[in-house]
């Protein structure tokens, strides 16, 4: 939710900052700008994405060693040149950029107001950016003081950069609820709201914490709280490689994700599961394991794609532990004055591990004394620092907006993390234990064999793709996998979809079906086969159009559905891993094939920031 880059050095910031943009504008891009510091500040932005900021700034050379970028998605104000970053002060005397929503920019805009100062922009950023000016020139102090200050005015979520006018050889960053990382390199710094635009050049990061403020020169950086108490900075080492974040010759980055599968979903379990002997070892979880055996209540929570992986996980530990779950959108549970106990364990499941709603749940959880672990993919983001324990995803950066492989990947943690609690409360034999071991580790090749059906996937999509609605049905585990599928048709290619248990069908939703809805079902061969038989001859009795995700072999569904996509043999526990695959293909091509930016969909962000 909004990018940010800076750099400050000896190289040219023009060609790092605009590059680093294109690499965050998963964050959001409806609008982008730039400051190039050479002397006097080049600013340039403009309404649209990265690209059209660059053909505006075309074939001009900006000089400079010092710059900042930003790439919006709009909070405050419509997406247009006004309200893109960087923002100026009314004097001129700063130059900022800023991802988050400053909550009380009412406020301090009409006291702003108060004393003679005009806005330009809808924006809470040029709020932010008068507020550091006023404190500036009333209080005569340095402009490190004058952000300080103005941050402990502000209610809400920021991570910033500024440039002084007066003192422009120095960058202040500084966050509080929106994520930023520092890039350290030999003279040289870069900041960035993710790692990806800092890998291709140094691989030594700090990641910020609420309330740090980063004061950098070429040669020195000082680290403090807004509150002026000096900080150690630790400097980590990153894991990451440039291709892990280049498309690598696909056409999207969604597609490329989606064929990453088998890769992403082994590397999730690659060093936690053997089979001689039979064994699942979670480090993250290594100190919690005893209390999450004991466990009275596990509450996973989450939104969007991570609340269906949350949903899988509750079939799966009910299933195998025997543990009660409860599953909770983060957006509601931190509202709804939920019932939290001390002996309560809550799990955030999180790609990003940023989301606002799913950030403030944990605190939220916190405070009521519950134990609170992560499942979460961007390493060293805000979710796995805050929780007590918990478990990387390890799918590798997921820069597609749709999340594809995130969601296999939590899921893999899941099945792992019920089947270890499983054989630790003794709810499944050895041999059962064994056995889903053995499946897990055949998930991989058996995906790499769907990956094959795509040429039926673009047919099917071909057929499909100006359809105006869509039901996506499955029961048990499939559920969950209806949801996601439904939801992944919706937000790339813009067709309105919705995902239903299967049996829910005949208390509304059958009154949708005619000859025109095409009617997606999971119908793998699984202990409500025969429900799901029977679910699928009500759709054709009201000439729905079934598209049927079946077992390889099946005969019975395939003679009732229109269209059917097999996927190989295998038992529930991994069966979602399975049949989501045919799901995300069928939603690209659609996607693809309507013309849509299937990377980008319009309104959305990648990381969603604010609540
Ligand atoms: C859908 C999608 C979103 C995210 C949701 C949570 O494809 O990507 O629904 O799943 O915004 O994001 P994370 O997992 O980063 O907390």
């Amino acid at each position: 939710m909004c990018g940010i880059v800076g750099y400050i050095g000896s190289r040219q910031a023009y060609p790092i900052i605009i590059n680093g943009l294109k690499r965050l504008e998963y964050r959001g891009y409806d609008s982008a700008g730039i400051c190039i510091v050479n002397g006097e500040p080049f600013l340039a932005k403009q309404k649209g994405k990265v690209s059209d900021l660059e053909n505006f700034i075309g074939n001009r050379t900006l000089e400079g060693t010092i710059g900042i970028g930003h790439t919006r998605w709009a909070t405050h104000g419509e997406p247009n040149d006004t309200n893109a970053h960087p923002h100026i002060s009314m004097n001129e005397k700063f130059i900022i950029i800023h991802n988050g929503i400053i909550e009380n920019y009412g406020l301090l805009r009409t006291k702003l107001e108060k004393r003679g100062y005009k806005f330009y922009s809808e924006t809470d950023t040029e709020v932010l950016a008068n507020l550091i000016e006023y404190i500036y020139l009333k209080g005569n102090v340095t402009a490190e003081i004058a952000v300080r200050l103005a941050l402990t005015k502000v209610v809400g979520a920021y991570g910033i950069v500024v440039v002084n006018r007066d003192d422009p050889d120095t960058l202040i960053a500084a966050r509080k609820g929106s994520p930023l990382v520092i890039g350290v390199g030999e003279g040289e710094y870069f900041i960035a709201s993710d790692a990806t635009p800092i890998i291709e050049y140094t691989k030594s990061v700090i990641f910020l914490n609420d309330n740090d403020v980063a004061i950098l020169q070429r040669n020195q950086m000082t680290l403090k709280t807004i509150y002026n108490q000096s900080l150690e900075p630790n400097i980590q080492q990153l894991d990451l490689d440039i291709e892990s974040i280049e498309k690598g010759g696909f056409e999207h980055f969604m597609l490329k994700e989606i064929y990453e599968q088998p890769r992403s979903i082994h590397d999730t379990f690659r060093g936690r599961v053997s089979t001689n002997p039979f064994d699942i070892h979670l480090g993250g979880l290594y100190n919690v394991l005893p209390k999450l055996v004991e466990a009275k209540r596990i509450i996973l929570i989450g939104c969007g794609t991570s609340w269906h992986a949350a949903l899988v996980g509750e079939y799966l530990i009910e299933d195998l532990a025997r543990i009660p779950v409860e599953v909770e959108y983060a957006s509601e549970f931190r509202y709804r004055n939920p019932i939290i106990n001390k002996d309560d364990i809550v799990i955030a499941i999180s790609q990003s591990g940023e989301t606002a709603d799913t950030l403030a749940a944990i605190r939220l959880a916190k405070e009521a004394g519950a134990l609170v672990l992560g499942i979460c993919n961007v390493v060293g983001s805000s979710i796995p620092r805050e929780t007590d324990g918990g478990v990387y995803t390890h799918a590798g950066p997921e820069i597609g907006v749709a999340s594809t492989k995130a969601f296999t990947a939590q899921v893999t943690v899941l099945v792992m993390m019920a089947i270890l609690l499983g054989k630790k409360k003794g709810t499944l034999t050895q041999e059962k234990y064994e056995e889903l071991i053995n499946e897990l580790n055949l998930v991989p090749d058996k995906i790499e064999k769907i990956l094959l059906s795509e040429t039926i996937v673009k047919e099917i999509s071909e057929r499909f793709k100006d359809a105006r609605n869509f039901l996506y049905l499955g029961r048990g585990y499939y559920f969950p996998v209806a949801l996601e599928g439904a939801l992944k048709l919706k937000e790339i290619s813009y067709i309105h979809a919705e995902g239903y248990p299967a049996a829910e069908m005949k208390h509304g939703p059958i009154a949708l079906i005619d000859d025109t809805m095409p009617v997606v079902v999971i119908a793998t061969k699984d202990s409500s086969y025969e429900k799901i038989v029977s679910n699928v001859q009500e759709v054709k009795a009201r000439k729905g159009v079934v598209i049927a995700i079946v077992t390889e072999g099946d005969t019975t569904i395939k003679e009732m559905a229109d269209y059917t996509i097999e996927i190989p043999e295998a038992g529930e526990v991994v069966g979602s891993l399975l049949s989501v695959v045919p799901l995300q293909l069928l939603a690209y091509h659609i996607a693809v094939l309507r013309g849509c930016d299937v990377d980008q969909p319009r309104n959305l962000a990648k990381s969603v920031t604010v609540e």
